[in-house]
């Protein structure tokens, strides 16, 4: 890489590129009115990677209200919705820095864990979390439209590795 790569909050005139780069990287898609909607709810954790110009990858995610998955107490949770780098900028920790901005934005907003859904088989998404911190605490049967299960992932908020429960 010729220069770094930047990390800076979605603006709006972003929509195009982030819808684009979903498409291309991910089966699941979204109108542009979710990607804003998610915005709008929560501007300070969504992101962009930028690099040479161009936008290469995004991270956006939602503050939701349920029971802690590390206890019973009713949290705020940092749900990461959906993050994407391009495949040709890969491998180079953006995706790690992305999820870290998104982290830090969520917790902005009183999230104290995190938790995100994953394809069984997407191992690059599944080490990059492992490798943030982040634990299996469930597997989502049938998840996906096309079937495919899900791992619900957590991770506590203030940084401890939980060793997840795996509910088969
Ligand atoms: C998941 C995704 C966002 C990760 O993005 P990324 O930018 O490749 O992530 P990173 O570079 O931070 O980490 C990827 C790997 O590269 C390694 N890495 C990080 N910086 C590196 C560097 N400078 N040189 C070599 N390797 C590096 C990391 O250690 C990590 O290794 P791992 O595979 O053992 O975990 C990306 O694979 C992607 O967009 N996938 C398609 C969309 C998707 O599946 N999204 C998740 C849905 S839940």
């Amino acid at each position: 890489m010729n220069e770094p790569f930047t990390i800076r909050q979605f603006h709006p005139n972003d929509i195009k590129d982030v819808v684009s780069i979903n498409q291309r990287c991910l089966p699941e898609n979204y109108p542009d009115q979710f990607f804003m909607g998610l915005f709008y709810h929560a501007p300070k954790a969504f992101y962009v990677a930028e690099y040479e110009g161009e936008i290469i990858g995004y991270i956006m995610c939602r503050i939701e209200r349920g029971i802690s998955g590390f206890g019973r107490m009713p949290v705020k949770k940092g749900h990461i919705v959906s993050v994407a780098v391009l495949q040709s900028m890969r491998h180079k920790g953006i995706g790690t820095a992305l999820i870290n901005a998104g982290m830090e934005g969520m917790k902005e907003y009183g999230a104290s864990e995190f938790f995100l859904e994953v394809r069984k088989t997407n191992e690059d998404a599944i080490g990059v979390y492992e490798n943030l911190g982040y634990s299996v605490r469930r597997v989502l049967r049938g998840y996906y439209r096309d079937g495919e299960d899900a791992y619900l992932m957590i991770k506590k908020g203030n940084g401890e590795i939980e060793e997840g429960v795996v509910d088969e």
